[in-house]
């Protein structure tokens, strides 16, 4: 059974359609790249499937249950997790509360077991200074940061939103093989959200791609960015 299923899935903000009719499906242990120009509608749709925004029509199965309307705190519970594109680290705590936050939140932890989960996946990422205020860590470890607090949710589907951007080539390298990694060891499905094609490429076995809130193509990279539909949104995105 495929972990989440959206059909027909539409979102408008009075009057502009962001996400228009998307059908899709994604499996376990799979990274899916979403890709598509500038305003696609590829954040609004991690919006949608994480449960921070409403869709407008459609539906969204998560392992064969409805949750087209779950509240963002039950989808999490669930097992959906996200970072977010605009980073917003609790500046007030250390790298550990951050990430403690989301085993509190979403597994009801006790504060020890999440500080001991949080540890453990920071150290799976390699993220070291856990006592640090966030504002004194570089971008690569607020990127690790937010990845992690959302390993701590123990989802079975992870979206990442242009978690490579701002990175330098040997960081974004870095972060390549963690993805990798956490999509492999934990069988988790993977959405990546990523403007560098280099990385979908490398890193996805499938991609979907999004245009004015459609979806205009699906298939493995190679396929896809030789049909000339993405061709054209991509140069019409750049005129
Ligand atoms: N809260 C909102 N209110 C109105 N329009 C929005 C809102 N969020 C996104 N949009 C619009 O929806 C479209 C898709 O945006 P977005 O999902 O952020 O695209 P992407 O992540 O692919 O760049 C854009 O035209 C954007 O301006
Ligand atoms: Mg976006």
């Amino acid at each position: 059974m495929s972990k989440l299923v959206t059909r027909e899935l539409s979102k408008a903000f009075s009057g502009l359609v962001a996400v228009n009719k998307l059908s899709f499906s994604m499996e376990e242990g799979e990274i899916l790249g979403i890709i598509g120009p500038n305003g696609a509608g590829k954040t609004t749709f991690i919006h949608l499937v994480s449960g921070i925004l409403m869709p407008t029509s459609g539906q969204i199965e998560f392992k064969g249950k409805d949750i087209t309307f779950s509240p963002a705190h039950e989808r999490s519970r669930l097992g959906i997790a996200r970072t977010y594109q605009l980073i917003h680290p609790l500046e007030n705590l250390t790298v550990l509360e951050n990430v403690m936050i989301g085993s509190v939140f979403s597994r009801g932890k006790n504060l020890k077991e999440a500080r001991s989960a949080a540890e453990a996946i920071c150290a799976e990422l390699e993220l070291d200074g856990l006592g640090r205020d966030t504002s004194q860590l570089t971008i690569l470890e607020i990127k690790k940061m937010e990845i992690a607090r959302a390993l701590a949710n123990e989802p079975e589907v992870l979206f990442l939103d242009e978690v490579m951007a701002g990175l330098n080539s040997d960081e974004t390298r870095q972060m390549i093989g963690m993805v990798q990694r956490i999509a492999k060891e934990k069988r988790m499905a993977v959405g990546v959200v990523e403007h560098v094609m280099g990385v979908i490429r490398e890193l996805t076995q499938r991609v979907i791609v999004l245009d004015s809130g459609e979806l205009i193509a699906e298939g493995p990279y190679e396929e896809v960015s030789k049909n000339p539909r993405v061709m054209e949104a991509y140069l019409g995105g750049a005129a």
